[in-house]
């Protein structure tokens, strides 16, 4: 890989002042200064470091959003996308959210640029469980509870079954889902006779909304979370 690409993917910079980082001497490959930008380097083994600090490359990146309320989930120019929400240190140019939230829904989103691992998230094939915690009024009744367990009709299909825990009010909950219908939770309360006044999503396959972010603040996944939504994606590859 060109070095100049290397340093942009890694540190989110763009070519041009990768180029110019280069070119002016603050990088090392290997301990040796580099000035040339055109430089290819083994992206999987080269020691690379920046104004004397290492820079590490990753082939994707992947970070955990605290969606808040009133922002879209989209990569389309709208003042309103998430996608200013990620600081430059963790934005790259070829990233997108993995899913979607409804505009006044919060919670976690996944934003990366590794289309595969999204995709089979996201395949309709799989089923990669997403949490929601809810608030409802009229209060959702367990028999109510039940009708959504079993599945309804929406839009000329049964929903699959999902996993609906209510709290003794009925005002509030967790809905489990596998699927995601546009607007899904929203209508099959709807569909039952209440309505959601405040929806969070609190995991995605694997992956658990930090706590520690409040809506509006991200982070990059962990080594850790990245590994076991790979591992996620390829067991239900292989199902
Ligand atoms: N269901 C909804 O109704 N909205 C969301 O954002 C997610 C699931």
């Amino acid at each position: 890989m060109r070095l100049d690409k290397y340093l942009a993917d890694a540190t989110g910079m763009t070519r041009t002042e990768s180029a110019r980082a280069i070119r002016g001497g603050a990088v090392t490959v290997g301990g040796s200064v580099v000035r040339k930008p055109e430089t290819h380097i083994d992206e999987n083994a080269a020691a690379v470091t920046l104004r004397g600090a290492p820079v590490g490359w990753q082939a994707f990146h992947y970070v955990m959003l605290h969606k808040p309320r009133g922002t879209v989930s989209t990569t389309d120019p709208d003042e309103r996308s998430v996608m200013h929400l990620i600081p430059p240190e963790l934005a790259r140019h070829d990233m997108f959210p993995c899913g979607r939230l409804d505009v006044d829904t919060e919670g976690l989103l996944l934003i990366t640029d590794d289309g595969a691992l999204a995709h089979e998230l996201l395949s309709p094939r799989h089923h990669a469980e997403k949490v929601y915690f809810f608030r409802c009024d009229p209060p959702l009744t367990e028999a109510m509870a039940e009708t959504l367990e079993r599945g309804i009709l929406l839009d000329g299909e049964m929903t699959k079954p999902a996993a609906v825990s209510r709290e003794a009010d009925g005002l509030s909950g967790t809905i489990t889902l596998t699927e995601g219908k546009f607007h899904q939770i929203k209508r099959m309360l709807h569909a039952v006779g209440s309505e959601i006044t405040y929806l969070r999503r609190k995991r995605f396959g694997t992956l658990v909304l930090d706590e520690n972010l409040a809506p509006g603040e991200c982070r990059a996944l962990t080594d850790g979370e990245i590994g076991a939504l790979r591992a996620l994606a390829a067991a239900q590859t292989r199902e």
